[in-house]
């Protein structure tokens, strides 16, 4: 089963395939693709959504009735293949204005400006039957410690996300909000850098029941931390509402390489987690497998459609080699010795209060801290069982 389906709910965006690979020290090496193509081409390969900029579909400035053929030519695409669109978004970095930001930005007018394209592409993501909005703030930010007041430019991200999810709400459009966070690129530093940030932002809007987090493998790996643990977190929380898959070789530029492509054993215990929930139980991811990559720069036409295959197709390889992980009786058992199950039973017995903790003296005072330093936990032969899984050695 490493052909890809539609019921595998693989999504790409429009501005990955489509990208022309222009660099900041390069200009582009390959032609700008036609929506509509890559709609039929990612169609063919499998996949079974497609999401988008506003100003990946339809060109900044663009007038309306221009507008409306566009929008009603891809609109025939979707029909033709059966493609859906789970997720939308809004470019508010590409254009100048936003150099110093969109919701954030210490200009009022782009502050205003900014709001408006959201909304005009939101009531187009109501349209399409979009389930999904994200919010990657990319010029919110700053280089300058001094030239962005960090109290206000959070009371203006949180008015601009309240606005439009208060709107979202009024429209009845169903739609849920997914904040991307990314430390830094373009922005020296971006608000909201991290999975944990976004989440503790969204504890403050009024409106955050129907704002979650879009997750990117390599923004969270950009700042050194673990992305399927900062993964389990947001499931833990309830707000995993869409996730960016890619590869990411440390901490540096964003790389966007093709899925597996940076550190695959990481890579392998996120698939086992999206698909198989924690060890101990709990939610498995019902979302879309949507892949935010870049095809390398130095590829050709042909070599774009090899790595939007390749993200799916090594997608459903880990897929299959973490099914066989949890499986194997040999990985039970080392889940048993490392006592992995056990961090499920609550540390207090039911109906037992801290006065029963104090008395019992099993706890502490009888309780042998050297001798219990003794046990093993057996990670290494833990780490080494999903090591050969993932090589199917096993
Ligand atoms: C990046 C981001 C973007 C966003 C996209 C959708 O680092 O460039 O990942 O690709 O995901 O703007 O919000
Ligand atoms: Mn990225
Ligand atoms: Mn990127
Ligand atoms: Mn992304």
């Amino acid at each position: 089963a490493t052909q890809p389906t539609r019921d595998d709910r693989f999504s790409f965006g429009l501005w990955t395939v489509g990208w022309p690979a222009r660099d900041p020290f390069g200009d582009a090496t390959r032609p700008a693709l036609d929506p509509v193509e890559s709609v039929h081409r990612l169609s063919d390969l499998g996949a079974w959504g497609v999401t988008f900029h506003d100003d990946d579909l339809v060109p900044f400035g663009t007038g309306h009735a221009e507008r409306d053929r566009i929008i009603a030519r891809f609109r025939g695409a979707l029909d033709q293949t059966g493609l859906v669109v789970p997720m939308m978004t809004t470019n508010l970095f590409t254009h100048p204005v936003f150099k110093d930001g969109a919701f954030t930005s210490n200009d009022r007018g782009v502050r205003r400006f900014a709001l408006r394209k959201v909304l005009r592409h939101l009531d187009l993501a109501a349209e399409l039957g979009a389930s999904t909005y994200v919010f990657w703030g990319g010029r919110e930010g700053a280089e300058v410690d001094q030239a962005k007041d960090i109290r206000a430019a959070l009371d203006r991200y949180r008015e601009g996300i309240d606005l439009l999810a208060e709107y979202v709400k009024e429209q009845g459009y169903g739609i849920r909000f997914a904040i991307e966070p990314k430390p830094n690129e373009p922005r020296g530093d971006i608000l909201l850098p991290t999975l944990g940030h976004a989440l503790a932002f969204i504890n403050e809007l009024e409106h955050g029941d129907i704002v979650g987090v879009n997750p990117e493998v390599g923004h969270e790996q950009m700042a050194g931390l673990n992305y399927t643990a900062g993964i389990a977190q947001a499931l833990w929380a309830g707000k995993l509402f869409h996730l960016d898959l890619n590869g990411q070789r440390g901490v540096k530029y964003d790389q966007d390489l093709i899925f597996g492509h940076g550190d695959l054993l990481n890579a392998f215990s996120l698939v086992d987690l999206l698909e198989n929930g924690a060890p101990g139980g709990g939610p498995v991811y019902d979302g879309p497998r949507h892949f935010d990559y870049k095809p390398l720069r130095t590829e050709d036409v042909d070599g774009v459609w090899d790595s939007a295959a390749a993200n799916m197709r090594t997608y459903l390889l880990l897929r299959e080699r973490a099914a066989a992980f949890r499986a194997d009786p040999a990985v039970q058992a080392a889940l048993e010795t490392s006592g992995v199950a056990d961090l499920s039973r609550p540390t207090l017995s039911p109906g037992e209060t801290v006065r029963d903790l104090l008395s019992d003296r099993t706890a502490f005072e009888d309780y042998d801290a050297d001798k219990e330093a003794e046990r093993g936990y057996g990670y290494a032969k833990l780490a080494q069982l999903a090591l050969e899984h993932l090589l199917g050695a096993l």
